[in-house]
């Protein structure tokens, strides 16, 4: 350890008085060393760089596990009890339904955190580097955060649960290859009942959480041996200000903890979870919508075969995965949109999208009809191969017209299809969500 490396170990542990206080302050001090680094770059500290994603997600994922073994107590994971179980929890349990609700806020608001920290690394290129292995590792995550959302959503045993995972296992069966063989294990049966539960319920206590923890020291462990998060490039004389994480680092963090324990907190207690009756497999529920998250899934089924309703997803998911590699160019981390042109190619794809994606849907809700119009072709290629073919030129024409007559460069014109990919995706959930009523016709949501 050089000189100047031991006297700030120093400083932070042994200048206080040998008193019981200071020692459970080197203890939290070591702790938090365990974690962090002792020093840190002073621009990574800007909140307008990170907006503390990562850090709000991690406390998200304390919250749930805190919340979560607390209501491992009073559950009871059987199809004659769960549903009563948390009727009890509910009315009769102290603070029972305001951990319930914070159990239930902080699980959605994880979806939103991580899919939002997705967004920040993307657009500061947070992924090259050396980084490619933690960006893999994040997709890791937030497919762990969906599934820990899917098990959860089916325990409470009520009509919501019982046909949004109905509906989100039929989903799954539709994945090439895997799908059904996953479906099939997840429900061990023909439908939902107590095989289903009992399985969800090892997978959402158990299995999850434990890879779930393993997976995020090990993220956490890769930034920090990454040498802390992306920033700009400097010049070889330019030597980045660096500050010791305590306090500089933690006192941010610790300020961020209070004000979302402060958010979730008054909003669990004014905005219930919500349990509807109890679940009846002969009475489904109309339109039978999946959890939110999947909306935008279930909305590109209306639309296109569900092998290609499948297909897409995963291949955009395989492109994201793959971004590190589609996009080395290293001059540009750090810097939001990569360039000014950069931002405009980003704002561009996110109006194309905000404007598309809606009148994609009018046209095939109303007008469009290639099955009608080509009845002795099989629905596989009218409504799987041509419009997924037509999607996937459609990302290579945004992508050439970025390049061309937007003059950007290959990571600018990346910058501009992501943005447009990402808001198409957003704007089929709010439709799935919003404007789609019984037989899941399109409605007007006021
Ligand atoms: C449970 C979900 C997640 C948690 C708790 C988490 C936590 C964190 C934290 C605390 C950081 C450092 C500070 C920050 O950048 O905010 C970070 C950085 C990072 N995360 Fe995540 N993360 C999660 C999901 C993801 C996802 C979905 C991705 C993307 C696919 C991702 C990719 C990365 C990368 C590449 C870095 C380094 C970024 C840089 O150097 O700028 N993480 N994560």
């Amino acid at each position: 350890m050089t000189e100047s490396k031991l006297k700030l170990k120093e400083k932070i542990f042994y200048t206080t008085p040998n008193d019981d206080r200071s020692r459970m302050r080197t203890v939290a001090n070591n702790l938090i060393l365990h974690i962090h680094p002792t020093k840190v770059a002073k621009p990574a500290l800007r909140f307008s760089y990170t907006w503390g994603l990562g850090g709000i997600s991690s406390v998200l994922v304390l919250f749930l596990i805190l919340t979560g073994v607390l209501l491992m107590f009073r559950y009871d994971a059987s199809v004659e009890n769960a549903y009563t179980s948390i009727q009890y929890l509910e009315t009769q349990v102290a603070f029972g339904a305001l951990i319930r609700g914070i159990h239930h806020w902080s699980a959605n608001l994880l979806v939103v955190t991580s899919f939002l920290h997705l967004i920040r690394v993307f657009l500061t290129g947070g992924y090259k580097k050396g980084r490619a292995f933690n960006w893999a590792l994040g997709l890791f995550l937030l497919t762990l955060v969906l599934a820990f959302n899917f098990t959860g959503y089916l325990l409470p045993w009520d009509q919501l649960a019982y046909w949004a995972i109905t509906v989100g296992t039929s989903l799954l069966s539709y994945v090439p290859l895997v799908g059904t063989a996953v479906s099939n294990f997840l429900l061990g049966g023909p439908e939902v009942g107590q095989t289903t539960l009992r399985n969800f319920y090892a997978i959402h206590v158990a299995v999850l959480p434990a890879i779930m923890i393993l997976a995020m020291s090990f993220h956490f462990w890769r930034v920090r041996k990454d040498g802390g998060i992306s920033q700009p490039e400097t010049g070889e004389r330019e030597r980045v200000e660096k500050v010791t994480t305590i306090p500089h680092l933690v006192q941010i963090e610790l300020a961020a903890t209070a004000v979302l324990t402060l958010v979730i907190l008054v909003w669990a207690i004014f905005v219930p979870a919500p349990l509807e009756a109890l679940a009846n497999p002969s009475h489904p529920p109309n339109p039978a919508k999946a959890a939110w998250y999947f909306m935008g899934l279930q909305e590109l089924l209306l639309h296109m075969h569900p092998l290609a309703a499948m297909l897409l997803p995963l291949t955009l998911f395989t492109g994201i995965a793959l971004l590190p590699k589609l996009d080395p160019q290293e001059d540009n981390i750090g810097i939001y949109f990569r360039s000014p042109k950069g931002r405009f190619a980003a704002l561009f794809g996110a109006l194309l999208g905000a404007i598309l994606v809606p009148l994609a849907v009018l046209l095939d809700e109303f007008w469009l009809d290639l099955p009608g119009l080509f009845p002795t072709w099989p629905t596989l290629i009218t409504t799987g191969l041509i419009p997924l073919l037509a999607t996937l030129a459609m990302f290579g024409l945004i992508y050439g017209y970025f390049r061309g007559a937007g003059k950007l460069n290959h990571s600018e014109a990346i910058v501009g299809l992501f943005s447009f990919i990402m808001t198409s995706f957003v704007v089929l959930t709010l439709i799935g969500i919003f404007f789609r009523g019984a037989n899941m016709a399109l409605v007007l949501p006021f």
